[in-house]
């Protein structure tokens, strides 16, 4: 694919099979204004749909991943206003991307920043990012999914602090509850989700975008339906060329060459 010119974001191809989106707001610390959205969601889209990518990377800046929502684009708005312009409901189309998202996030991940880093499948972090849900201070709470994954990925008590008393995490208290995968010096917090997600990108691709969405699933039903759900993605898999590469390589004493078919 090649790189499309965006005004809020930066598209790049920095390993083999990777795909790079950088928020580029610099001046408002990458706040997430509709037309920034718009792109990040179109370019997620894109590349979500180019064969010869397996992997996504979303990062900031090493100042701020992102503030929030962009408080000057809604402070005077009505409710329907933000219905019609499709304020949150766009953030939807982040769920419907099937390659992995590793979100690098440095600085600032605040407010809607936070959900979109939550909204990603990993966090690698750098040493100075900091989470936190501080719409209670702007007399609103999170509305792009702060209050619900934050209580899946940290429990009650501690969600409950974030949203309702701007309570914010450290990357090391991130990383001690398990919000992110790890946490990495600035100067290479985002070389290593780009060496994740080439290495995640090497492996085979359908097999990929099953575990994705089994695991994904594991938030949406009873445990009883996810292992049948599970189950059915596994016993799919053997329809792919990839299984029989995978387990003939294995018993054959060679490495695969996977084909995503
Ligand atoms: N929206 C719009 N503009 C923002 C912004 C945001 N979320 N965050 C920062 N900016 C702008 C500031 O207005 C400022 O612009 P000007 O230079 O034109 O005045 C510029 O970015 C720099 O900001 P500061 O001067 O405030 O810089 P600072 O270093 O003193 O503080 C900060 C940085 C801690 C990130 C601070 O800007 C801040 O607290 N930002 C707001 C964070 C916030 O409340 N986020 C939640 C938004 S609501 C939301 O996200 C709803 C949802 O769930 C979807």
């Amino acid at each position: 694919m090649q790189p499309t010119a965006y005004e809020n974001i930066l598209v790049e191809f920095p390993a083999a099979r990777v795909g790079l989106v950088r928020l580029n707001r610099p001046r408002a610390y990458n706040a997430l204004n509709g037309p920034l959205m718009q792109e990040l969601m179109d370019a997620l889209t894109a590349l979500d749909s180019d064969d010869e990518i397996g992997c996504l990377v979303l990062t900031g800046s090493d100042k701020a991943f992102a503030a929030g929502a962009d408080i000057a684009e809604m402070a005077e708005a009505t409710p329907v206003e933000l219905a019609q312009m499709n304020f949150i409901h766009r953030w939807e189309r982040l769920r419907e991307i099937k390659k992995p998202v590793i979100a690098a996030v440095s600085g600032y991940a605040l407010g809607g920043g936070c959900e979109l880093a939550l909204a990603c499948d990993m966090i690698i972090a750098s040493e100075t990012a900091v989470f936190g849900q501080p719409e209670i201070n702007l007399g609103v709470i999170p509305g792009a999914g702060g209050t619900q994954r934050l209580t899946r990925a940290l429990g009650k008590a501690l969600a409950m602090e974030m949203v309702l008393n701007d309570r914010r995490l450290s990357a090391g208290e991130a990383v001690q509850f398990g919000l992110v995968n790890r946490v990495a010096p600035v100067e290479s917090y985002l070389q290593e989700a780009i060496d994740l997600a080439a290495a995640i990108a090497a492996r085979a691709p359908v097999a990929v975008r099953a575990a994705k969405d089994a695991i994904n699933m594991a938030f949406e039903t009873s445990l009883a339906a996810g292992l049948a759900y599970e189950r059915n993605h596994f016993y799919a898999l053997f329809s792919t060329e990839d299984q029989k590469e995978g387990m003939a390589a294995f018993l054959g004493k060679r490495s695969p060459a996977w084909t995503g078919r």
